[in-house]
């Protein structure tokens, strides 16, 4: 397959005429669970870029929500999925041993946090790698409460859905089905602090409500097999606290032995400039949690637990396709471009042209209430004034369909905020036409 994409080209107003044939064949058959934020009907990609199926190429400025990074069809994890395709599909990750999976323990271990001895247990998306987490935390601890945080997002299975609460949607229905004992506590959403104080100044109020009233008074640390949290809240809107107040969250499980999850589904790969966010953040997680980016799209998460925490019984917990071979080699070949390419280096760079970009935008338009950046990880808030900061969610819908219009993909996040996480081999030019793009769909929403 050869690719010439050389910026985004739009040549029918999205959805074109097929596009629409394939939506409405789509509207038969699938669930409509499924949000279906922009009318893209994908059909091949390469590198930042993605064409529909009528021909429009778009540039991917939401990696397929912080997935693809390491660009579509990256060639060199095309290859080793091909070939691992033709040596072994399948043999069956609860009774027998695959080479992939074992080699990609052995150096995925090696680059997460903590000087101590790690197990790894591989599964095959982002929620399931947390339900790996919620079971080890309850399996070894022998309690059943646990604490995550206000807007955090988790995934949708009954455990993970019982401690995500980014929609009140989501939630809704299975109040009383989901995973009992868990408590919140408020995340440093600073911009909203819900304390109103202002950081730097204040005195962490947020982490004072954690410690005396949720710890103390809801799940006490006797009951509590487990902090969650995500470094940056992802679906609640590129929320990035204060290092203190994630440090101080750990500092609060270990002075309570309480295991210390951290969520990394969405943050790792290099988005914060850090292959782990929990690297700029100095965190040390008992449970790590690591899916999106690890293979470039194909299905895969890893839950990596201090060694003793998965030092359980058989049949405790295992899946049939979790580090399937082909899956697994994917995932190789992403760490090989990490290691060995530099695209943490990359992802760092880019962040640099992006958030200098943003930046402009931000000092042009009122309607940007807040720009959060870490890497390549950037969230905009759009606020309908800056002074009731009251949230634009109309606007920012608007702004998702017409970039969409105009050939670049971005993905709403939180109530009124657009969340950009590119792809890491973007050219400077590339992200200033991105940059362009969001700036003439602003100054029409603003117009
Ligand atoms: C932080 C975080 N955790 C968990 C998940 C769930 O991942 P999945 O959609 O693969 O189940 C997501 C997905 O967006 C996420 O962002």
């Amino acid at each position: 397959m050869s690719y010439d994409y050389n910026g985004p080209k739009i040549v029918v107003d999205p959805p074109g005429p097929k596009a629409k044939a394939w939506i409405e064949r789509d509207n038969t058959v699938l669930s409509t669970s499924l949000s279906r934020t922009a009318d893209l009907v994908a059909l091949r990609g390469h590198g930042p870029y993605v064409e529909d199926v009528d021909g429009n190429v778009f540039m991917d400025f939401g990696s397929g929500i912080a997935v693809s990074v390491m660009g579509h069809t990256q060639e060199h994890v095309v290859k080793a999925v091909q070939e691992q395709a033709a040596e072994l599909i399948h043999a069956n990750s609860c009774d027998y041993l695959t080479l992939p999976q074992i080699e990609y323990a052995e150096r995925f271990l090696k680059l997460t946090p903590g000087d101590f001895p790690k197990r790894a247990f591989f599964s095959n998306s982002g929620a399931e790698c947390i339900e790996a987490g919620i079971k080890v935390a309850k399996y070894n601890t022998k309690k059943s409460g646990a604490i995550a945080f206000l807007g955090a997002f988790h995934g949708r299975f009954m455990g993970s859905l019982a401690l995500t609460t980014n929609s009140p949607v989501s939630r809704r229905h299975y109040i009383s089905s989901m995973m009992p004992g868990v408590a919140f506590s408020p995340y440093a959403y600073c911009y909203r602090c819900p304390f109103k104080q202002q950081y730097p100044g204040c005195n962490m109020e947020c982490l004072e409500f954690l410690e005396e009233n949720v710890l103390n008074r809801v799940i006490p640390p006797e009951d509590c097999a487990f902090m969650i949290l995500e470094p940056l809240q992802g679906a609640g809107g590129f929320i990035i606290p204060p290092k203190e107040f994630l440090q101080g969250v750990q500092k609060i499980c270990r002075d309570n032995g309480i295991l210390f999850m951290v969520d990394e589904v969405q943050t790792a790969f290099g988005k914060t400039g850090y292959f782990l966010a929990s690297e700029y953040f100095g965190l040390e997680p008992d449970i790590l949690c690591v899916s999106k980016a690890i293979a470039a799209g194909l299905p895969m998460g890893i839950t990596v637990t201090r060694a003793e925490l998965m030092e359980w019984d058989q049949n405790t917990h295992e899946n049939t396709l979790g580090g399937n071979p082909v899956v697994v080699a994917g995932a190789l070949a992403v760490l090989d471009l990490y290691e060995k390419e530099g695209f943490t280096e990359k992802a760092a760079k880019v962040g640099e042209w992006l958030q200098a970009g943003v930046r402009e935008l931000e000092e042009k338009y009122e309607l940007i209430g807040d720009v959060r950046a870490l890497g390549t990880m950037v969230g905009i808030e759009l606020v309908e004034s800056r002074e009731t900061k009251e949230p634009a969610t109309a606007k920012r819908n608007r702004l998702v369909e017409l970039t969409f219009k105009k050939g670049l993909l971005i993905l709403g996040a939180g109530k009124s905020s657009v969340r950009l996480a590119p792809v890491h081999t973007m050219t400077e030019d590339e992200v200033k036409l991105g940059i362009k793009i969001l700036d003439e769909a602003l100054a029409e929403i603003t117009k």
